[in-house]
Formats: C-alpha cells, structure tokens, sequence
C-alpha cells in the first residue's frame, strides 16, 4: 500500500527507493480553544524509514507531544498530509481509527500510569491489549514479552510493588503486545534514573533489531539522542534540522556491538524544503555575528557558501 509514495520519491529525486512508514507533509495542527487558537504544528515535513529507530527532541512547547499525537491517532491534524504504513490518516473512519491504534501502533507515556492497572499483577497487566484477541497464546506471549524487557521473576507482583523503571518497562511490554509497526514513546526516560534511562534505551535498541518495529522516541534526553541514528530537532512546530549518526561510526558499532560516549558520533544537517529554503541553527548565526534578514551566498567548487553580508 506504501508503494504510492516510494514511486513519488523516485520521480522527484532518483534515489533509491525508500520504504517509508510514516511520511508526513506539511502538516499542520491548531488547537482551537474558547478565545485563542494555538499553531501547534506548522507545516512539519518528516520521513520515517520502516525499521528505523530515530529520537524527535526540542524545546517545551515545540509541538513534540502534538505530534506523536497526530501519528498515534489521537488527535486529528487539521491540515497537510500524514500517511502511515500505507494508511491515510485524514481519511480513516472513526472504526478504521481504532483498529488503527490497535494495530498498528504502540505507544509509551512518560506517566507510565496512564497505561497500566495498579490491582493487577505485572503478567495481567500485558494480557489486557490481547483479550479481544484471546487465545490459549496470550499468556505464554505476555511471558515472553515480559522476558523481553527483564521482569520475567516479577510477573506476580502486583504493578503498585513495581519501581517507577520496572512500571515503565511493563509499560514498553503493554505497547508491544498486539505486535504493532510503530512504537512511540514520548519522555519515555523522563521520570526515571540515568541507569533506568540507558537500560530503557538499550531494550528499544534490542526490540528494533530484533522484531524490526519503527521506533520514535520524544526526548530532552541529549544523552540518549546521541545513541539513536537520527535525531530530528523540532522547533515552533517544525523539524529545524537533523543530526544522523556517521556511517564509519555505525560500522564500528556493528563491529564492536556497543555504544561509546564519544560527543563527535553524528553528523548535522539543515532541512531543504521544497521551497528551496533553508533554516541556519540559531546558535551558528550568533557564532558567525550573521544578523538581520541578508545573507551573502556563494557557489564555490559544488558548495554554497553563506557568509555575513
Ligand atoms: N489540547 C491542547 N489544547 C490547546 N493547546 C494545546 C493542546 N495541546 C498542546 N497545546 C499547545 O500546543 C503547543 C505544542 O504543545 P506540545 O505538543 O505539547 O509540545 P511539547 O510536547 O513539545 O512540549 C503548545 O503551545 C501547547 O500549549
Ligand atoms: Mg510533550
């Protein structure tokens, strides 16, 4: 279903065909509130291969929740186009809407509560999404995925006897238990430990090359945005540039298996929209004095030069 949007990408660039799983156009979110209305989104461009694993971070108030939102299918964009796994998302009825939240994507709060039930145990708690489902499977999958994120010999604790961390990794299980394309987590590491945080991070890294979900974590977390491939930078509702992880340094990692903390790990990129205009970081303007609305452009052996006027 996704093909009609791989074949657009190769008429307009030539390059090789992409498997996009969440491609969104110009999108556009407004809240209306009694007396005020609030651009949430404004025109958000973002391309999601499938089986990426990729981490959206920006400022309180930039649009990060408003967007997992849109993808989850919990609120509805008010314009632009938003497709996921093949599937319009301005055009799915209501029935198709929840089968979609169902199916297709998992997500993951930063208050791991809003998830979970505190009167039932750890191993209840992942049954509940499969009971419409329900087969003699559903038990021995909920053991699984509770295997899955380390908490197989707490599966009989009540979820109140449960760290904040352990709730979060039950959390991650629920999500994942009707096996759904997508998992979107926002601030999934918000309310927890450094130690929590990295070993949250390395089980989305484990359940992405393992079960090949697409993942999309929302965070402030610079420390975990380092670790992920591709980092999107979303500022007043768009994404302002994105920092991708340098093809010597994912060799290494596949050589070696693991992630250092080396700082100089990912290369930063300014988005190009269609228009042909380009955002320059906030913080290179005020490094190279640039101020005002001109900049001098120059072509130089294949690059473009922006220099103070
Ligand atoms: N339900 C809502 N009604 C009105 N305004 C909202 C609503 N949700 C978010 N907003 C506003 O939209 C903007 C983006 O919010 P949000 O997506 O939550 O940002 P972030 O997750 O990056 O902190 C903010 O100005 C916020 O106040
Ligand atoms: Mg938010």
């Amino acid at each position: 279903m996704a093909s009609e949007y791989v074949q657009e990408t190769i008429g307009v660039s030539e390059a090789p065909a992409k498997d996009l799983v969440i491609k969104c156009d110009n999108l556009v979110k407004i809240y209306k509130t009694k007396d005020i209305e609030v651009l949430a989104l404004q025109g958000l461009d973002l391309e999601i291969e499938r089986g990426e694993l990729m981490a959206i971070i920006g400022n309180s108030g930039s649009g990060k929740s408003t967007f997992l939102n849109m993808i989850g299918g919990l609120d509805r964009p008010s314009a632009g186009r938003l497709i996921v796994d093949g599937k319009d998302l301005f055009k799915l009825t209501e029935k198709e809407l929840v089968e979609y939240k169902r199916k297709t994507v998992g997500f993951v709060w930063q208050n791991s509560a809003r998830n979970l039930l505190p009167y039932l145990t750890a191993w209840e708690n992942i049954q509940m999404p499969m009971l419409f489902d329900r087969t003699d499977l559903t038990r021995d999958h909920a053991f699984e995925l509770l295997e899955m994120v380390g908490l197989a010999h707490r599966r009989n604790s009540k979820l109140s006897m449960l760290s904040g961390g352990e709730q979060q990794r039950i959390a991650i299980a629920i999500a994942l238990a009707n096996n759904p394309t997508i998992l979107l987590a926002d601030e999934p590491t918000g309310a927890v430990d450094v130690k929590t945080s990295a070993y949250i991070l390395d089980m989305f890294r484990e359940i992405n090359k393992n079960m090949g979900t697409t993942i999309v974590i929302v965070t402030h977390d610079r420390q975990l945005s380092k670790k992920v491939n591709r980092v999107a930078s979303i500022r007043d509702g768009k994404i302002s540039s994105e920092r991708i992880m340098k093809q010597s340094y994912k060799d290494r990692l596949s050589e070696i298996g693991a992630f250092t903390e080396e700082s100089d790990v990912q290369d930063e990129y300014a988005i190009l929209d269609r228009a042909g205009r380009v955002q320059i970081p906030q913080e290179v303007l005020e490094k190279l004095g640039i101020e005002g609305n001109r900049v001098k452009l120059e072509e130089e052996d294949g690059r473009i030069v922006i220099s103070k006027p």
